[in-house]
């Protein structure tokens, strides 16, 4: 199935898709990882963004629209999973469109539902593998031995720049005001499901697998 996580910073769109490549053979397509990945390898297109990236503004719909074209003609494997995109209702339109032509369908979007104060614990104690991309929480979800990978025992721990309480804010604005109007978009398709995103991991992961084995 191809499914899309909805939600705000922190939701854990991540984490959860991360699970369900691992347990399911699924494909996340996370814009934001490919965007990082553009500014690591220093192309172009990743120094433009740089800056609006870490204030915690939206790149281009032309630019994220350009990113999930290339992986959609790409592998398959289980689904996709398409996590932090769409974002805004320029890009779910062209979504529909790019999905159409390769002849695939959507089949779920998940609203993964969190409050604004849970979001800032979450964000602010958020790091990362640097190597395999798991995804660490200093309170939730710490590595079993310090400073050093569960999965791939690297020791290069990362923390991003837009991590913080100020970039936070502009992340969230961006989401009431161009994200969240997906919810009702997709609502109104009939293809919305929303899930709790407050639960323990586990139990999100549950619900997200029950939402996938009903279709
Ligand atoms: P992006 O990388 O997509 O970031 P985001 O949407 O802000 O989402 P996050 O990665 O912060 O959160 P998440 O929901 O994945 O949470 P996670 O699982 O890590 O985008 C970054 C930037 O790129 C944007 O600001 C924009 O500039 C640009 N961009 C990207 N896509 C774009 C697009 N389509 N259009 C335009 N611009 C775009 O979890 C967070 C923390 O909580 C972790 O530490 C985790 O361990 C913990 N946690 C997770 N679940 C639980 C749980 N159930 N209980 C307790 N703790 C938990
Ligand atoms: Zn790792």
């Amino acid at each position: 199935p191809n499914i899309i996580l909805l939600g705000p910073p922190g939701a854990g769109k991540g984490t959860q898709a991360k699970r369900l490549e691992e347990e399911r053979g699924m494909v996340q397509l996370s814009t934001g990882d490919m965007l990082r990945a553009a500014r690591t390898s220093g192309t172009e297109m990743g120094k433009r963004v740089a800056d609006v990236m870490d204030r915690g503004e939206l790149v281009t719909d032309e630019i994220v629209i350009g990113l999930i074209e290339e992986k959609l003609t790409g592998e398959q494997g289980g689904g996709f999973i398409f996590d932090g995109f769409p974002r805004t209702l320029a890009q779910a339109d062209a979504l529909e469109a790019l999905m159409a032509r390769v002849g695939q369908t959507l089949d779920a979007v998940v609203e993964m539902q969190v409050d604004d104060a849970a979001l800032v614990a979450r964000i602010t104690g958020r790091f990362t593998c640097g190597n395999c991309g798991a995804v660490y929480h200093d309170v939730t979800k710490p590595t079993k031995v310090a400073g050093v990978c569960d999965v791939c025992g690297s020791t290069d721990m990362k923390r991003r720049a837009d991590d913080n309480e100020d970039s936070l804010k502009t992340r969230l604005m961006e989401y009431y005001k161009k994200t969240s109007p997906l919810i009702g978009y997709y609502w109104a398709k009939g293809n919305l499901v929303g899930v709790d995103g407050l639960a323990e991991m586990d139990d999100v992961s549950a619900a997200i697998s029950k939402v996938l084995d009903k279709g």
